[in-house]
């Protein structure tokens, strides 16, 4: 982690699990790196695309890079969101940042929440303990199974929405998410620039202003597409 960029969270007991967990991200960043280059060269010697290796990728954290966490904070706070979607909590990384926004911006008496959705049982355990040992717990509902079946109801306007998981479900998931964003949420996609092809489908969708949504892709590492849902 870079610590030139300053951290808002302010919240030394959310920030203490964080530390240790972009940690732990960060040594296993290079496993997938490794995983990843025999990947491509399988790719090159047998000349087929090989099956993304799914039991790899089962007890991974992947998460969101800290820059992008507090990207997300900072946005949620400014729209003073609370009600904040994710899809795609794996050990609850980014989901603390949520949590800890939706807990900040909150205005005397509003019942804030985070939906995440994770289809792995464990990491939704861990992301339950570790939201429990960052003292945000309360503001997170995690919706454990295929959140193409969990976010068919997020129980009223979304403010902000996160797309932090497997390429192939960003289009149906925006599908199902669009009809359940305010006039005025922000929808943050990682990594949009760094797979251009994979988010195809979603970048088709959500580029066109005939679906509803105004949209730009910032320039940080791997590129996060930033879109706004317009009244
Ligand atoms: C890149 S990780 C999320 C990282 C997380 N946002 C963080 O910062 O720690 C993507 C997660 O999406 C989960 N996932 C994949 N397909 C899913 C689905 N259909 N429904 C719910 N979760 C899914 C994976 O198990 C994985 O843990």
């Amino acid at each position: 982690m870079r610590e030139s960029i300053p951290n808002p969270l302010h919240d030394p007991r959310a920030e203490a699990v964080l530390a240790r967990l972009h940690a732990q991200g960060e040594r296993e960043f290079k496993y997938l790196l490794a995983h990843g280059l025999v990947h491509m060269l399988q790719r090159w010697v047998t000349r087929r695309t090989p099956d993304i290796h799914w039991d790899f990728l089962r007890d991974k954290l992947i998460p969101l890079h800290p820059d992008k966490c507090r990207l997300a904070y900072v946005l949620c706070c400014s729209l003073r969101a609370q009600r904040v979607v994710e899809f795609g909590t794996s050990f609850g990384v980014s989901t603390i940042y949520l949590a800890a926004a939706v807990r900040d911006s909150a205005q005397g008496g509003t019942d804030g929440l985070v939906i995440g959705t994770e289809i792995e049982p464990t990491k939704a355990a861990a992301a339950r303990a570790h939201l429990a040992e960052a003292g945000l717990a309360e503001f997170v509902d995690v919706r454990e199974g295929d959140a193409l079946e969990t976010l068919q109801n997020v129980g009223g306007p979304a403010d902000f929405l996160l797309l932090d998981s497997w390429t192939r479900y960003a289009r149906p998931i925006i599908e199902i998410m669009a009809p359940q964003l305010r006039p005025g949420a922000i929808v943050m996609a990682d990594n949009v620039g760094q797979l251009p092809g994979a988010y195809r489908a979603y970048t088709d969708y959500i580029r066109n202003p005939a679906n509803g949504f105004r949209s730009t892709l910032w320039p940080y590492k791997g590129g996060v597409e930033i879109s706004v849902r317009l009244p």
